[in-house]
């Protein structure tokens, strides 16, 4: 099933949710042009989801999606809430929805986890999942092992549900090798960091701008491999073995990044970043990504 019928939009791009980030009016603006934005609930309480539930259903009539991060401690809170006032999509990340993604189908919730291989593609495809996002180690933020080129064709392989391509997809260009894989749409995240409705520090903004193709580097082990820009605190990261020490570099880090601190932040970004030159409105970034969507003539022929 095409991803636009499915999730009922214009356009198949989705904007990944971004830590702290991807708040209602980011969200707003990406399903008002016409993909579908998907909001952080990082820092949320179960008032504070419902305030931003509100607040988004007040600036758009479009569908939108809610991040469940499931290394987040408050997800026991945030279910009743996703359940109680059911939103179109769910899209779970960093762990095992199994627990609770039946009850999030029955309230006729579209649930898409994100996913970093094909065993755990399968596993979601078996327990009902509607779609997945087959996330490349290319991507901002937390990151698995694969590479987007690798992992989408051996996920399309792997399920019978529509499969989303995320990781280093920033341009058209990118757009249209994500669909000659076989996905069925993509998820964007570092290209909307520079949106002009993106609420981070214009210090953000720049160093993405400014980043060039070897700009990123991987903190962290495990399952906290984290994508982020060179920065001072970066090389900090890299250099210590003291676990204490990191993890007190580290805390608040992607605050301060977002509130500007060049020194102690943490600008969690993709590979991507290099292919990425100007601030521009969420129209014009997902107008420039919709022009690499295959028409549906080249989907038959
Ligand atoms: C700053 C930042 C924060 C992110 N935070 C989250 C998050 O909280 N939850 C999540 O599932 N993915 C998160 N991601 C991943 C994005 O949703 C998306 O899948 C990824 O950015 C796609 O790759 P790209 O950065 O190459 O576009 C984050 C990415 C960035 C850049």
């Amino acid at each position: 099933m095409q991803l636009t019928r499915l999730l009922h939009i214009q356009n198949p791009i989705i904007q990944g949710a971004m830590a702290r980030i991807s708040t209602p009016v980011l969200v707003a603006a990406v399903s008002n042009a016409g993909g579908l934005g998907v909001l952080t609930t990082a820092t949320s309480t179960a008032q504070s989801l419902q305030a931003d539930l509100k607040a988004i259903r007040a600036s758009t009539r479009k569908p939108f999606g809610v991040n469940l991060m499931l290394q987040q401690n408050n997800i026991n809170d945030l279910l009743p809430v996703l359940l109680a006032d059911p939103v179109p999509a769910v899209f779970t990340s960093a762990g095992n929805p199994a627990p609770f993604l039946q009850n999030l189908l029955n309230v006729g919730t579209t649930v898409i986890p994100v996913i970093p291989n094909v065993e755990i593609a399968k596993k979601m495809a078996d327990l009902g999942a509607n779609a997945v996002v087959a996330e490349g180690a290319e991507s901002g933020g937390h990151i698995g092992t694969e590479t987007t080129m690798s992992l989408v064709p051996q996920v399309v392989d792997a399920v019978n549900i529509p499969v989303i391509a995320g990781g280093g997809i920033g341009t058209s260009a990118g757009v249209k090798a994500a669909f000659a894989l076989g996905a069925a749409g993509v998820q964007v995240g570092t290209a909307f960091l520079v949106a002009e409705e993106t609420p981070v520090d214009q210090n953000y903004k720049q160093l993405v701008i400014q980043a060039s193709d070897t700009g990123t580097v991987v903190t962290g082990t495990g399952a906290n491999r984290v994508r982020s820009l060179k920065t001072p605190l970066t090389e900090k990261l890299l250099a210590t073995t003291d676990s204490k020490l990191f993890q007190q570099l580290s805390t608040g880090s992607l605050q301060r990044a977002i509130d500007g601190d060049t020194e102690r932040g943490s600008f969690m970004a993709g590979q991507i970043a290099g292919a990425i030159h100007e601030i521009r409105p969420v129209k014009a970034i997902i107008a420039e990504l919709a022009k690499g969507v295959p028409s549906i003539i080249e989907y038959l022929y």
